[in-house]
């Protein structure tokens, strides 16, 4: 009712509240000021608020960047996720009083981490607690490309599941196949440990070879990138995006592949060239994908969502109730060891 009176839009109304809030906040000057970008899984608000004082209540859907913008000035911490930018202007805006970056992610790709090395900011992340889910589902998205899930599953809701067909939904076996998994860290050699089970031979590509213990401890051979790509069945991508990694798997080396090959990506989205891929599975140059992260996140590429043979999930990867709690748990250990002059249990800088 005050909103049609006063003929406030939502979002107006919420950052009116945003402001009330980080106002009345402000008055506890004692504590540290902390912008918690979301509101995340295994994250106490309650706890926080005994040991910080928060610049706002954080926001169900991702912070607009204008917003965060208008909340740093001043904070100590700031406890993100991956769709946040975290740059050198943002460090400005924050000023001097930033001394944490705590991401609600493994990747930290969405902050400058040399910049805010630099300026003394410690930048945190959540390992560990994401690998056995993530890998989980790279697995899933390995399975499910080959063996036709969504598209088979398409047509049955669709109506068109007319019997048994002996033509129907063709796809590649996957036990005993040859996996080459680029980017042979935590989630890549929970990968390989799930590959073991289907007797699948395991090739790894990293930009330094692994010592000998560890590949016998893994079961994996090492293969120049070209060389994997020609050789495997299944491609698993679990590389951080650094500058060596962005656009690695693009034109060139899909037509490496093989007809039958199946692509999954987990690490990403800007690893691959999104729309040389789009190509290569219309063309049937690769047999399918198994897509969990996108170039430009939310937006797909319009002709992977119309490529049949394209699994395609929402960044999924660490998406089960345990492991987001325990991130969450992570994140804010992270931040509040910061603020008290600790070390954080996971500094990437
Ligand atoms: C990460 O942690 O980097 C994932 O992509 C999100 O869970």
């Amino acid at each position: 009712m005050y909103r049609e009176r006063l003929q406030l839009k939502p979002g107006l109304l919420i950052c009116a509240a945003r402001a009330i809030f980080s106002q009345e906040r402000g008055l506890n000057a004692s504590l540290p000021k902390v912008v918690v970008t979301r509101r995340l899984p295994g994250v106490s608000l309650s706890g926080l608020s005994e040991r910080v004082a928060l610049a706002a209540p954080p926001p169900e859907s991702p912070m607009p960047p204008e917003e965060l913008l208008g909340l740093v000035p001043g904070a100590a911490g700031i406890l993100c996720t991956l769709a946040d930018r975290i740059d050198a202007s943002l460090m400005d805006a924050a000023g001097p009083s930033l001394k944490v970056v705590s991401n609600f992610a493994v990747g930290v790709n969405n902050v400058d981490v040399a910049e805010a090395t630099r300026r003394g900011i410690r930048v945190c992340n959540t390992p560990d607690v994401l690998t056995e889910a993530t890998a989980d589902l790279g697995f899933a998205l390995l399975l499910a490309a080959a063996r036709k899930f969504s598209e088979a599953e398409r047509a049955l809701r669709a109506g068109e599941f007319t019997g048994w067909d002996p033509w129907g939904f063709l796809g590649v076996p996957v036990y005993g196949g040859t996996l080459g998994i680029v980017g042979l860290g935590k989630i890549g050699g929970a990968v390989a440990a799930r590959a073991g089970g289907f007797r699948m031979r395991v090739l790894y590509h990293n930009r330094r070879r692994l010592p000998p213990e560890q590949e016998k401890s893994l079961g994996a051979e090492y293969r120049g990138l070209d060389a994997l790509l020609s050789e495997s069945d299944f491609v698993v991508l679990c590389v951080p995006l650094a500058a060596e990694s962005r656009g690695m798997i693009g034109r060139e080396r899909l037509a490496r592949m093989k007809r039958t090959a199946v692509l999954v990506n987990i690490a990403r989205g800007e690893v691959v060239d999104e729309g040389a891929l789009a190509e290569y599975l219309a063309e049937g140059r690769i047999f399918a994908a198994g897509l969990d992260v996108y170039e430009k996140e939310p937006e797909i590429h319009p002709s992977l969502l119309a490529a049949p043979s394209a699994v395609l999930l929402p960044h999924l990867g660490s998406a089960t109730v345990e492991t987001r709690e325990r991130m969450g748990r992570f994140a804010a250990e992270n931040l509040l060891a910061v603020l008290a002059g600790t070390e954080p249990p996971c500094p990437v800088n």
